[in-house]
């Protein structure tokens, strides 16, 4: 029997045993039952850690549209595949069924392949949260190119960064984008990107804001008007199981952002799964992830996930203050949404508001809620669980990465019992270990340390785009055969799991990851700028909130501080976009540094959540005289 849909916790346990002790045969039966091949695989899972390598379904061919439209249109053609809300709350929803989505994705790969896009080509994706960002992430996919979503709320010089680094040779955008009250201008940034990307042959522009825009001659184009043109039919590229399906960029500690690349079969396989049981959703249910496209949580389950499971799936183009901060209330009363999914910053925000907006709205229709992207706080997780669960919906924690491509350790709704700020326990097929700092696996319950996994799973990111030997570094070399994940990790008594947070140099701000170097990187282009270290800091709403410390070329009067404050926060906006602003900037005569030159961030790190108790020895620092001075001197920051 298969394990597509896990519905007791004795059913959980079998499956999770039979995962691990014969993997090969549990992944061929769930992929065997569920999922439409154009051939079958040679192989289930060949893997060396070491290499990295790791290949899943060899052999076979399929195409993932074929299984998240095609299949579904005989028997559930009418049916809302895409439910759009748009920003505006009087402007209609729309009711998008398979069979439209079908005709649409044919259109926009039909062209695409006018354009000259093939198999394995680079499109770079830089739409607001419209129909036509899934549409055209679905059209890549139809015709075998690999998409680049890049979120519509980077900068111009993120955009740039990222367009070369995978060398795409289209880019598709919008004229602009609505954000709440205010509209942006995204033409214009993709404009200012463009100047530095000469391999963009050809651009894709959507309208959405009827704004006044630059067309450039000979690259532009409107997208309307050759989808009025296109036929809606477009027989789908065969693709091998492990041809790239796209490419992700995630922040890493250091350097430029990592392209993550995963690739068709595996990647299909485990985020159907995982939706089917993590949110346990069942025909009829409207379900609803509040994450933009842009992230990985929208890739694999606003789209791919539910798709391929032919659920209704609403996509959101506005924000949760907009009209008011009733607003996702308003949305789960009005569409019946029966699984919710945000990110704890989003919850921490609403809470601030108070339960008076949500008691305008019946929300009898929510049957399970989510929460991801960093650990959820154990205020926010019983604001959840009273006010908008009413203690009847579960609430799924549920810990995973872009470079993981789907879910790994959550709560199965109604099958695992939850407990507040615990993930809980491993996802089928997925190994944890809690690892010491000299590598050795800690063994048993009541045990802390870093989290990695041991077994290789089907979503796992098999490379970053143009640069393996960074794969390898990052993920596999610091504990032997494991993939290293750059989280803490607890696990309990009974085993449960529960996330501590990044052991690296990422931070996570109001559920977004940012790496420090960028941003220092950003900062220290600044002509006043001597150096600069960046660390993260508790904060209500955003859960980490950034804090430079900054020491100047030339300290001066101070009474220049608060221009430089600005004009430094005006690079980063520039440089990676306005989530990477800095919530508070030191300025100081010094860094804290080892011998060997190193900024002793963990210092910094607890002067700037105002934990100077026990600092640790400071001894062997070059400067220890530096630290009680940064300290005194924040005290007025
Ligand atoms: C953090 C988002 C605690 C974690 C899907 C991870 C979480 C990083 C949780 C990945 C959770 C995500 N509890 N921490 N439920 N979910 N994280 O790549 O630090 O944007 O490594 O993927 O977010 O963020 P990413």
């Amino acid at each position: 029997m298969s394990h597509y849909h896990i519905k007791d916790l004795e059913q959980y346990y079998q499956a999770y045993r039979k995962s691990v002790s014969d993997p090969e045969i549990f992944w061929d039966e769930i992929a065997s039952d569920h999922f439409l091949w154009r051939k079958k695989w040679d192989s289930v899972l060949e893997w060396d850690f070491s290499k990295p390598e790791v290949t899943w379904f060899k052999g076979a061919k399929l195409n993932i549209t074929e299984n998240c439209i095609d299949r579904h249109l005989t028997t559930l053609g009418d049916k809302t595949a895409i439910l759009f809300e748009p920003n505006n709350p009087e402007e209609a929803a729309q009711h998008i069924t398979y069979k439209e989505l079908s005709q649409r994705v044919n259109k926009f790969a039909n062209v695409l392949k006018q354009q000259g896009i093939k198999k394995g080509d680079r499109v770079c994706i830089y739409v607001p949260m419209i129909p036509e960002l899934a549409i055209s992430v679905l059209a890549c996919a139809r015709i075998g190119a690999i998409h680049s979503v890049v979120f519509a709320g980077f900068s111009a010089a993120a955009l740039s960064t990222r367009i070369n680094d995978a060398d795409c040779k289209m880019l598709i955008t919008a004229d602009g984008a609505y954000r709440g009250a205010k509209t942006i201008d995204l033409k214009g940034i993709a404009d200012q990107a463009l100047e530095l990307c000469p391999g963009v042959a050809s651009v894709l522009v959507i309208k959405r804001i009827d704004a006044e825009i630059n067309m450039k001659q000979g690259r532009d184009q409107w997208l309307a008007p050759l989808l009025v043109n296109a036929s809606d039919q477009c027989v789908p590229e065969i693709m091998d199981a492990e041809d790239p399906l796209f490419i992700l960029y995630t922040s890493g500690s250091t350097g430029m952002p990592k392209g993550m690349v995963h690739t068709t079969a595996g990647y299909m396989v485990y985020t159907a799964y995982t939706f089917k049981n993590a949110f346990q959703y069942t025909e009829d249910d409207v379900y609803w992830c509040t994450a933009d496209i842009g992230w990985i949580t929208g890739h694999s389950y606003i789209v791919y996930g539910p798709l391929a499971n032919g659920a209704t799936t609403v996509m959101f183009e506005g924000v949760p203050s907009y009209p008011d901060y009733g607003r996702f209330w308003d949305i789960v009363q009005k569409h019946k949404v029966s699984q919710f999914y945000t990110a704890p910053t989003a919850i921490r925000a609403l809470a601030k508001e108070g339960t008076d907006l949500i008691d305008h709205y019946d929300l009898s229709s929510l049957k399970v809620l989510g929460s991801v992207g960093e650990p959820i706080n154990e205020e926010a997780w019983h604001w959840y669980n009273d006010h908008i669960g009413k203690k009847k919906s579960p609430i799924v924690d549920s810990w995973w990465q872009t470079e993981t491509g789907g879910i790994m350790i959550t709560p199965i709704p109604y099958v695992t019992p939850t407990k507040p700020t615990y993930a809980t326990l491993p996802f089928i097929g997925i190994q944890p270990a809690i690892m010491d700092e000299n590598g050795k696996e800690l063994i048993g319950n009541r045990v802390e340390g870093r989290l990695c996994i041991k077994y290789p799973w089907p979503s796992i990111a098999r490379t970053i785009w143009g640069n393996h030997q960074r794969y390898k570094e990052t993920y596999f070399s610091l504990f032997d055969n494991m993939y290293f994940t750059g989280d803490g990790a607890l696990r309990d008594e009974v085993g449960y799991y529960r996330i501590t947070g990044r052991v690296d140099d990422v931070i996570i701000v109001s559920g977004h990851n940012l790496g420090t170097a960028p941003i220092e990187d950003a900062i220290n282009e600044h002509p006043a700028v001597a150096e600069s270290a960046i660390v993260g800091f508790p904060h209500d709403i955003k859960g980490s909130a950034l804090y430079g410390y900054i020491t100047l070329k030339d300290n001066g009067e101070s009474s220049h501080h608060d221009k430089l404050r600005k004009e430094i926060n005006q690079l980063i906006s520039d440089r990676i976009g306005p989530i990477a602003k800095l919530d508070k900037i030191q300025f100081t005569d010094g860094l804290p540094k080892t011998r060997s030159g190193k900024i002793m961030r963990r210092i910094l790190r607890k002067i700037a959540s105002n934990d100077t108790a026990n600092l640790g020895d400071i001894s062997t620092l070059l400067n220890p005289e530096i630290v009680q001075e940064i300290i005194s001197s924040a005290l007025e920051t």
